[in-house]
């Protein structure tokens, strides 16, 4: 699930609370996309603000977490949001150049997480 505007699309927290039962009984993993996790010390379920709160909420307990960063495409975003993103990018030290598009992704953390996935086993 992405962030935006400070919070989870509220689609996730519906899906969470009525499958929560099902979803703890199975092998179950979720990831967090943001742009605060464009700064590494910001990317782990415990750093990232957005995750921690998340999961500590949450009735459903992955059994594996990980953030990624998000991409940054300021010439696809409405006027609006392209001011709203340049502002905050701009109070934290970020890209605030509106023709850029960038990619913040590491890829190779992608590839690990679902590795790690694809070997997780139910429990007996
Ligand atoms: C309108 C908008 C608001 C966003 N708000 C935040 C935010 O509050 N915090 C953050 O860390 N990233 C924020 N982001 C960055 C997104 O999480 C990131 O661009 C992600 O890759 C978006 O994926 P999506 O387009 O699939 O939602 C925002 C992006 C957009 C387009």
């Amino acid at each position: 699930a992405t962030i935006r505007y400070g919070h989870f699309n509220p689609a996730l927290d519906k899906f969470v609370k009525r499958h929560a039962e099902q979803l703890n009984r199975m092998p179950s993993a979720f990831f967090a996309v943001n742009l605060t996790a464009r700064k590494p010390e910001k990317r782990s379920p415990q750093t990232n603000a957005y995750t921690r709160k998340f999961l500590l909420a949450s009735p459903w307990q992955p059994k594996q977490c990980a953030v990624f960063a998000g991409a940054l495409r300021y010439p696809r975003y409405r006027w609006f949001d392209r001011i709203m993103i340049q502002f905050i990018m701009r109070m934290t030290g970020g890209e605030t150049d509106t023709s850029k598009e960038v990619e913040y992704t590491d890829w190779q953390q992608v590839d690990r997480f679902a590795q790690e996935f694809s070997q997780i086993q139910y429990e007996k």
